[in-house]
């Protein structure tokens, strides 16, 4: 696959991505691409369930697979869907996901015509709960509640 030389590259990964969408219960299109700090892309669709709390989202898609490959380390990450006027915006659960692999990485949300908003995982989950957190000093429990 093509090198990423700019995010309208990772965008046209998210579209190409998005084809893969197997949603035939919303009918609601969603693809990513994850640009590792390496310059490998992962890709990822959202892939729904006849149970349908089971499905997953694109973003966590394309993201397991890049753990799953060894990939923790991210640039940026691009999310396209089909809705001509508005910038496809992360789930919560997505925001959490992307954050637990730093704050500080891009995120492209875009539109289908390829015009793409930039922010990053940290402007889209102020004042989040992370890995960091769990080394935090905490009280000594006297004794366990009921
Ligand atoms: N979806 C994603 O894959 N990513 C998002 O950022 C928003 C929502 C999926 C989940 C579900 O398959 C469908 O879109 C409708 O919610």
């Amino acid at each position: 696959m093509a090198e990423i030389k700019t995010p309208e590259d990772l965008v046209a990964r998210s579209q190409e991505a998005k084809k893969s969408a197997y949603c035939i219960y919303s009918n609601f299109r969603v693809g990513a691409a994850l640009l590792s700090t390496d310059g490998t892309v992962f890709t990822g669709c959202n892939v729904e369930n006849a149970c349908y709390n089971l499905g997953i989202c694109a973003e966590r898609t394309a993201i397991a697979k890049a753990v799953s490959e060894g990939h923790r380390d991210f640039n940026a990450i691009a999310i396209a869907s089909d809705m001509e006027d508005e910038y496809i915006s992360p789930c919560g659960g997505c925001r959490q996901f992307m954050r637990e692999f730093g704050l500080k990485w891009e995120v492209y949300l875009s539109k289908p015509d390829g015009s793409f908003m930039k922010t990053t995982v940290e402007e889209l989950l102020p004042n989040s709960f992370g890995p960091e957190d769990l080394k935090e000093k905490r009280i000594v429990q006297a004794e366990h509640s009921q």
